[in-house]
């Protein structure tokens, strides 16, 4: 990493304690795309995610089918990450009404460095019709419009090639390998 780079990361953990209040996330609560509207996540989200989290070709890349108290805890954590740093994952339905999935912006630890990760997960009836672009490049313009955060990052573990995609289509480009949860991960980033 070069010293530019070095620097840069250390501008952003600095930014990250500077996160925007409760007040500037209650209009985030909801918002929509094209196809698909999505809602701040919720205590009573549990059984849809613990439907999604239990398809093992949609955990494949997530570190594996959850079990239900796994997602339980899951949903804690992240009720907690939208109380903390007013951002976090939401729930997403398509026009009419159907579960779809989880998508969000969430801060991870990237060796020592709070970085904001953008992430997306779909039930497998809906793959391949263009969804996680969609809801990425919103969670792109979120980030853009709405955030401090100098760059946005995405994780994706080696052989997830069409997240890649979808990290590449909404413009974030390959920058390093790293470890995360014992799983070799590309490390894609988006400057501002
Ligand atoms: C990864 C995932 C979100 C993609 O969702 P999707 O709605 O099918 O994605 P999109 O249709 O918007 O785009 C997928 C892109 O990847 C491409 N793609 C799909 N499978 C691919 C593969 N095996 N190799 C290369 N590219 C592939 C598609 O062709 C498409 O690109 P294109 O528009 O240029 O043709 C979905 O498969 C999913 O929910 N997986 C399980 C959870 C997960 O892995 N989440 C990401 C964690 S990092």
């Amino acid at each position: 990493m070069t010293a530019q780079a070095r620097g840069q990361r250390e501008q952003r953990a600095v930014s990250v304690a500077g996160d925007a209040g409760a007040s500037e996330t209650r209009d985030m609560d909801s918002f929509t795309t094209s196809r698909l509207r999505a809602t701040r996540l919720a205590a009573d989200d549990l059984d849809d995610l613990v439907a999604l989290h239990l398809d093992p070709d949609v955990s494949r890349y997530l570190g594996g089918v959850r079990t239900p108290q796994a997602t339980a805890d899951y949903l804690e954590t992240n009720l907690r990450h939208w109380a903390e740093h007013g951002v976090g994952v939401w729930t997403l339905r398509t026009n009419d009404g159907t579960y779809a999935g989880r998508a969000g912006l969430r801060y991870l630890d990237v060796e020592g460095v709070a970085e904001l990760e953008i992430g997306y997960s779909f039930a497998k009836t809906l793959w391949g019709r263009g969804f996680a672009t969609e809801i990425a490049h919103a969670l792109v313009e979120i980030w853009r419009t709405r955030r401090a955060d100098p760059s946005l990052i995405g994780l994706v573990m080696k052989q997830n090639l069409a997240s890649e995609r979808v990290l590449q289509k909404v413009g974030l480009s390959y920058e390093s390998d790293t470890i995360l949860h014992g799983e070799k991960c590309g490390v894609f980033r988006l400057w501002r």
